[in-house]
């Protein structure tokens, strides 16, 4: 799938999509919009269209075939058709935090016609306990979400996928990192400054502060692999 292949009917950019906690709205690059093919509810984000390949391509690689995934921040909704059609035999479970997202995420699903696709929940990763609920899982996905969030959301999201882990269970982590403590080119650097510049406590994250939050809170990884656009995914796994 590329942007090309999905005209917009319009952008704007008054979509409460992108959410910090409360539903605070980021002015970010990329803006949803309503997809001018699909079926009638169905938003589109640009970098999802954008990412969604190389992501399925480490989708293949790492994803268990059986069990019960999570999808946090589902955001459109988009990716979590594809991940679905990908791996037909989990059973996935879109999220997100904010409430305005489940009627883009519930078109696509019904759109889809995917029988492995539950009904979209509000979650709140942040927030700590959620493992406890919704646990255990075989795998969960988290895409472009820990540079829009403060460090101390980031520290709970991270340490609550550990804890919702199955043993064995894989977490796929996605997104734009600082790598020792430096943007990774003039646009990153851009884009991280313009998050900080709205709230001092969101912007890029380090990715050897990622991994050690992951390996603290148990699970086992490898170097997080390079992915297009600099932007980098951690796949961890939990002991088992
Ligand atoms: C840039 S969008 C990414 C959406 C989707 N993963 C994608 O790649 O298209 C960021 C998403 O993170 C969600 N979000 C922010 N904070 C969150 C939290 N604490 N818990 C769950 N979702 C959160 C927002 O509502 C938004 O949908």
């Amino acid at each position: 799938m590329r942007a090309g292949d999905h005209p917009v009917r319009a952008v704007r950019d008054d979509l409460p999509s992108r959410a910090v906690r409360a539903v605070t709205r980021l002015q970010l690059p990329d803006s949803t919009a309503l997809h001018a093919q699909a079926a009638e509810g169905c938003r589109i984000s640009p970098s999802a269209l954008r990412n969604v390949e190389p992501i399925l391509a480490q989708l293949d690689r790492h994803a268990p075939q059986t069990g019960r995934a999570l999808e946090i921040a589902s955001g459109t909704g988009q990716h979590m058709v594809r991940y679905a059609a990908r791996r037909p035999y989990l059973t996935w479970q879109p999220s997100d935090l904010n409430p305005a997202n489940m009627a883009s995420i519930a078109a696509w699903r019904q759109a889809s016609g995917a029988a492995n696709i539950l009904a979209p929940i509000t979650l709140d990763a942040g927030a700590p306990g959620w493992s406890a609920e919704r646990g255990p899982l075989d795998l969960i996905v988290l895409v472009n979400v820990l540079h829009l969030i403060p460090e101390d959301t980031a520290r709970t999201i991270l340490s609550e996928i550990a804890a919702a882990l199955a043993p064995g269970g894989v977490a796929l982590i996605y997104g734009p990192f600082l790598r020792d403590g430096v943007p990774t080119s003039e646009g990153d650097r851009r884009f991280h400054e313009s998050l900080r510049a709205q709230d001092a406590r969101l912007g890029y994250k380090d990715a050897a502060w990622a991994a050690a939050r992951l390996t603290e809170a148990g699970l086992t990884l490898p170097p997080p692999i390079e992915m297009p656009a600099n932007n980098l995914m951690f796949v961890a796994r939990a002991q088992g």
